[in-house]
């Protein structure tokens, strides 16, 4: 992946890589273009991805690229909106899915929409935290915990780093378990939590973690 642009703040190197490729994914360093292997996991428990249970339930996908994950929740009944800072990836998003019924939305994650406050039941994120400096964590889950409907589930995944890794040569800038600790602080609870480990790669250790907020 490219150097952070340090100059063009935390977000502002995302549109112009996007751009630049042109259509091509190839270019685009994490488009799996597919639904991503643990939502597609989460979805595929029961109690999780029942669709008559889900066609009354919103999602909110941060920082959705190119729009798999977001098609995957619709597909599972969910009412989803999803959102991206980078203009030409939401234009890609439609233009992959024209039939969609997801509402994709341009936004910025640290200037969201006041009416998406506690607005989601269920918020999904996947390598949007880490793509964004240890400069603005704390901001970062604070405006993705602020999107959980009472009641709703936030799902997390993530690359994980060392505790004694305080300066990490992003991006990405993985998380540490106690960063993630601080979702708990904005009032979520840890319903479940599981651990991968991923061999020859430059993170090997990951985690998902699905909260509630009560
Ligand atoms: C590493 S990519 C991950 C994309 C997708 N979630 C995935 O896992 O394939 C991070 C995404 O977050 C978006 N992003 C970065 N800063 C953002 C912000 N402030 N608000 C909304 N989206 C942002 C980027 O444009 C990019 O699409």
């Amino acid at each position: 992946m490219n150097k952070y642009p340090v100059s063009q703040g935390p977000s502002g190197w995302f549109e112009p890589l996007y751009a630049k490729a042109a259509g091509n994914s190839a270019q685009i360093p994490w488009a799996l273009m597919q639904v991503t292997p643990y939502l597609q996991q989460w979805l595929q428990t029961p109690t999780n991805g029942q669709t008559t249970t889900n066609k009354e339930r919103s999602a909110v996908v941060i920082g959705c690229g190119l729009g798999d994950d977001a098609e995957a929740l619709a597909q599972a009944g969910f009412s989803v909106t999803a959102f991206d800072i980078s203009p030409t990836a939401i234009k890609w998003a439609r233009e992959r899915f024209p039939k969609s019924i997801v509402n994709y939305e341009v936004a910025d994650l640290f200037r969201l929409p006041s009416h998406w406050y506690r607005a989601f039941d269920l918020v999904f994120e996947f390598r949007t935290i880490q793509a964004l400096p240890l400069t603005v964590r704390k901001q970062t889950i604070e405006q993705i915990a602020s999107l959980v409907a009472v009641q709703g589930t936030l799902l997390v995944a993530t690359y994980l780093r060392p505790e004694n890794e305080t300066d990490p040569d992003g991006p990405p800038w993985p998380l540490t378990v106690s960063e993630l600790t601080y979702f708990e602080t904005q009032g979520l609870t840890i319903v479940n939590q599981q651990m991968f480990t991923k061999r020859n790669s430059r993170f090997n250790q990951r985690i998902q973690i699905e909260y509630c907020f009560k």
